[in-house]
């Protein structure tokens, strides 16, 4: 079956076209040179550039896979959780051509297309454990059976990513700040400032890194001579140890077998060679994908997409977006 999936929950443009789950093709068009100037996404701006590119970004991945708009067996497109004026875009083209071509269409969560990414590359093992740690989401998932997710914990304030990038833009390193702290920590030493590890009372799966962003900030100040390389390398090394730390509790309390590591902070490095040493302690297999689909692409929302499509599973062409769209109920347990 070959599905088209569309991808524009947040600032990254996507469209990719799927042979029965086998990536065809996967086009993106990045909006990183529009937000820099303002350190993050503006949203107005998103939903905007969305509209100047989705459409030659869906002409390039039909190119690149060698099919026409008539092939097209089925289409999916991300409908939440995102900002909610890029999803309208993404999701009303996509309906628009399930519409006209008399298609089938289903509307995928963008946090389990993240957890399925890997899927393109190799079977993951069910249950397994999910860490999806991006800009705008950090959260640990149980995965049962086929589109069955518990909640187990998620970040009660900024997502990993999204701390990354305020650092970055406190630290005058630009945007997105995540892969410029990397390049900057490489020459760093990780321990060379003391940052807190904020822990959630009382749920212990939770997260919190709003405090790390004001405790950098008050240590920039009082010790305003620090080397720039020293303070990436040791907010990094922060971040990796709690995200490190919460994952091994979770798989402690599920005793999960298989653990997937995925998002856009997940083509982090130090934060990979963590989480694998972490694994190969606790006796779990970890799977992260590929640097390339790490970050927001189409790809992974036309496999999630196909997956059900493949089912007989349909949406109306009357599916709304959602921007706070959840995937799966909160464990009780958690
Ligand atoms: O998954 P993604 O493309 O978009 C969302 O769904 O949010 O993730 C983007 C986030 C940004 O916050 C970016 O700074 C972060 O992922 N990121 C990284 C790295 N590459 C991207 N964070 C740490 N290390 C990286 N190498
Ligand atoms: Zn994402």
């Amino acid at each position: 079956m070959l599905v088209l999936g569309i991808e524009t929950s947040c600032d990254d443009t996507g469209a990719a076209v799927l042979d029965d789950g086998r990536e065809l093709s996967n086009a993106v068009a990045s909006q990183d040179a529009v937000h820099r100037p303002y350190g993050g996404v503006v949203p107005e701006l998103a939903a905007r550039n969305h509209i100047l590119h989705v459409v030659p970004v869906v002409e390039r991945a039909l190119g690149e896979a060698r099919v026409g708009l008539g092939d097209i067996e089925g289409v999916a497109a991300t409908y939440g959780p995102g900002l909610i004026g890029s999803l309208l875009v993404g999701l009303s083209l996509a309906k628009g051509i399930a519409r006209r071509r008399g298609l089938p269409f289903v509307g995928v969560n963008h946090i389990e297309g993240h957890l399925l990414s890997i899927e393109l590359d190799r079977r993951i093992e069910r249950p397994f454990l999910g860490l999806v740690v991006s800009g705008g989401h950090s959260a640990l998932y149980w995965a049962e059976a086929d589109s069955s997710y518990r909640l187990l914990g998620r970040t009660r304030d900024d997502a990993a990513g999204e701390a990354f990038d305020k650092a970055a833009k406190l630290l005058g390193l630009g945007y997105p700040g995540g892969r410029a702290i990397e390049q900057a920590a490489l020459s760093g030493d990780p321990n060379a400032l003391q940052l807190p590890r904020p822990r959630v009372r009382g749920a212990a799966l939770d997260l919190s890194f709003s405090g790390l962003k004001t405790a950098l900030w008050q240590k920039l100040e009082r010790e305003p001579g620090s080397r720039l390389e020293d303070v990436a390398a040791s907010f990094q090394q922060t971040i990796v140890e709690i995200l490190v730390d919460v994952t091994r509790r979770a798989i402690a309390q599920t005793g999960a077998t298989c653990v997937v590591v995925t998002g856009g902070v997940s083509a982090n490095q130090a934060l990979r060679q963590a989480m694998e040493r972490m694994a190969v302690q606790e006796g779990a297999l970890l799977l992260v994908p590929p640097l390339k689909r790490c970050t927001d692409n189409a790809a992974m929302i036309a496999y999630a997409g196909w997956r059900r499509l493949a089912r007989g599973e349909r949406d109306p062409l009357t599916l709304n977006a959602r921007a706070d769209l959840p995937l799966g109920a909160r464990s009780i347990a958690a």
